[in-house]
C-alpha cells in the first residue's frame, strides 16, 4: 500500500479551507489542518468530512495552532511532515482590518513569514521538499494600475489587510529566490459560495434575503453599492491552488473569471430570484464604508488557463442563484417554480442577531 501524500492547511475551518480539504481527500491525501482554540466550536464547515482519528483509515486530522504563534507552527510542521502546505489562514475581512490593523498584519504578514521560516529550516535539516501555497489576493491591486489585472500589474494596496498580503506575497517570492523553496502565490479574485463568511457582501445579501422572505428581517443595511468585483465560485478556486503545487516549477498566478459586476447587479439577481425589488429593502449605513475603497477589480486568468489548464465552471448568475437557494433552504424555505417561495417554518419568534449588524 502506498503512503498518502500529506498536506497541511492553515485556515482549514474557513470557506476555502473546507473546500480544499474536500478536494485533497478526494485526491487521496492525508489532510492536516490547524485550528484555533475557541470557546465554542467553529468547525461547521468541515464537520461533514471529519472522522474520528481513532478510526482506522481516518485521513483528516486537526491540530491546535495560530499564525501568531511561531513555536506551535514549527511544532506542527515537525509532527505532520507534510509535502504541501496551503497557507489560507487570515483575518480576511478588509473592513475589519481597518479596525484591527495590528492583529491583521501580524496574522497575515508575519504569520506567512513564520511559516516560510519554519519550512526553510525544516527543509534544510531534513532535505525533504515542502511545497508552499500562499493565499494572495486581488485586494493587492487596490487602486488599480491596469485593467484587467494580471500577474505583472503593479500592486497598490488600500487597506491594512491588503498591505499585509503584499508583504506576504513578496516574502514568498523572496524565499523562492533566496532559498529555492517551491513557493507559489495565488492572486485570487473574490470567490464565494454558500459557505462564505456571513459578513462578506455576497453572503450578507443572500442571507438577509432569505431572512426577509422568512419574515425575520425587514431591512438590509449596506455601504458602497457601486464597487465592482470579479466574483467566482470558491470550489473552482481551490482547484487552482492545488494545481499550482502540482507544476514542475513554482510560479505566481492570477485566478479570476475575467468578468466584473457591481454590488447593485448582485442585488438585482439575488432579489430578482424571488421576485422582489431590492430597492424596497436596502438602506445605506456609512459604517459599512471603508476609509479607502477598492472600486474596480477584474482579473485576467489567461496564465492560469494556459499553464494550469484551469477554468471557472460557474457563471456569475449561477453563483448568485446557488447562494440564494442555499440560504433559502437554510431558513427552511423551498423555492417553487417561478421562484416564489413557500415558508415552511414558524416565523413568530423573531430576534435580531449580532450578525445582522456587524461590519
Ligand atoms: P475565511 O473564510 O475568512 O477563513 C479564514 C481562516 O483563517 C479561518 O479558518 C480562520 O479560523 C483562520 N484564521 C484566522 N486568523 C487566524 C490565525 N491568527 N491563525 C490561524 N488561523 C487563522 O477566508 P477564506 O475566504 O476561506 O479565504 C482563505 C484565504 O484566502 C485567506 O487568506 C484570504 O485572505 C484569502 N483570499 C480570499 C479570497 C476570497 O474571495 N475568499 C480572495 C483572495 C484571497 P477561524 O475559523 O477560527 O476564524
Ligand atoms: N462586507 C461588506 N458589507 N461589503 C460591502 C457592504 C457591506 O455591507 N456594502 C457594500 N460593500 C462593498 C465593499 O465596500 C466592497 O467594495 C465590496 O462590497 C466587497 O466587499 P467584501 O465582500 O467584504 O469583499 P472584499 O472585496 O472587500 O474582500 C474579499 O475579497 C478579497 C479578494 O479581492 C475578501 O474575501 C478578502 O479576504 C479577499 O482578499
Amino acid at each position: 500500500m502506498t503512503t498518502p501524500k500529506r498536506a497541511l492547511i492553515t485556515g482549514v475551518t474557513g470557506q476555502d479551507g473546507s473546500y480544499l480539504s474536500e478536494l485533497l481527500l478526494e485526491q487521496g491525501y492525508e489532510v492536516h489542518g490547524i485550528i484555533r482554540r475557541t470557546s465554542t466550536f467553529n468547525t461547521d464547515r468541515i464537520d461533514h468530512i471529519y472522522e474520528d482519528p481513532h478510526q482506522e483509515g481516518a485521513r483528516l486530522f486537526l491540530h491546535y495552532g495560530d499564525l501568531t504563534d511561531g513555536t506551535t507552527l514549527r511544532r506542527v510542521l515537525e509532527a505532520v511532515q507534510p509535502v504541501e502546505i496551503y497557507n489560507l489562514g487570515a483575518q480576511s475581512h478588509v473592513r475589519v482590518s481597518f479596525d484591527c490593523p495590528e492583529y491583521t498584519v501580524d496574522a497575515v504578514g508575519m504569520g506567512t513569514l513564520r511559516i516560510l521560516e519554519a519550512i526553510r529550516d525544516y527543509q534544510h535539516r531534513t532535505g525533504i521538499q515542502v511545497r508552499f501555497y500562499q493565499a494572495g489576493s486581488s485586494e493587492m491591486f487596490g487602486l488599480v494600475q491596469e485593467v484587467p489585472q494580471r500577474e505583472t500589474t503593479p500592486f497598490y494596496p488600500r487597506s491594512p489587510y491588503a498591505c499585509a498580503k503584499v508583504y506576504a506575497h513578496w516574502q514568498t517570492v523572496n524565499y523562492r529566490e533566496s532559498y529555492g523553496l517551491f513557493a507559489c502565490n495565488g492572486i485570487l479574485f473574490n470567490h464565494e459560495s454558500p459557505r462564505r463568511g456571513e459578513t462578506f457582501v455576497t453572503r450578507k445579501i443572500t442571507r438577509a434575503l432569505a431572512r426577509i422572505v422568512a419574515g425575520q428581517q425587514k431591512k438590509l443595511y449596506m455601504g458602497n453599492l457601486d464597487a465592482k468585483r470579479d466574483w467566482g465560485y470558491a470550489k473552482d478556486y481551490v482547484k487552482a491552488m492545488w494545481l499550482m503545487l502540482q507544476q514542475e516549477a513554482p510560479d505566481d498566478y492570477v485566478v479570476a473569471t475575467g468578468e466584473t459586476h457591481s454590488i447593485r447587479e448582485f442585488l438585482d439577481i439575488a432579489f430578482g430570484y424571488v421576485n422582489l425589488n431590492w430597492q424596497d429593502y436596502v438602506e445605506f449605513d456609512e459604517r459599512y464604508l471603508r476609509p479607502a475603497e477598492v472600486d474596480l477589480l477584474i482579473g485576467d486568468p489567461a496564465k492560469a488557463k494556459t499553464q494550469l489548464g484551469w477554468e471557472p465552471s460557474v457563471t456569475f448568475e449561477q453563483l448568485v442563484h446557488l447562494m440564494v437557494e442555499a440560504d433559502l433552504k437554510g431558513m427552511g424555505l423551498v423555492p417553487l417554480n417561478g421562484h416564489s417561495v413557500q415558508p415552511v417554518i414558524d416565523t413568530a419568534t423573531l430576534r435580531p442577531t449580532v450578525l445582522s449588524s456587524l461590519p
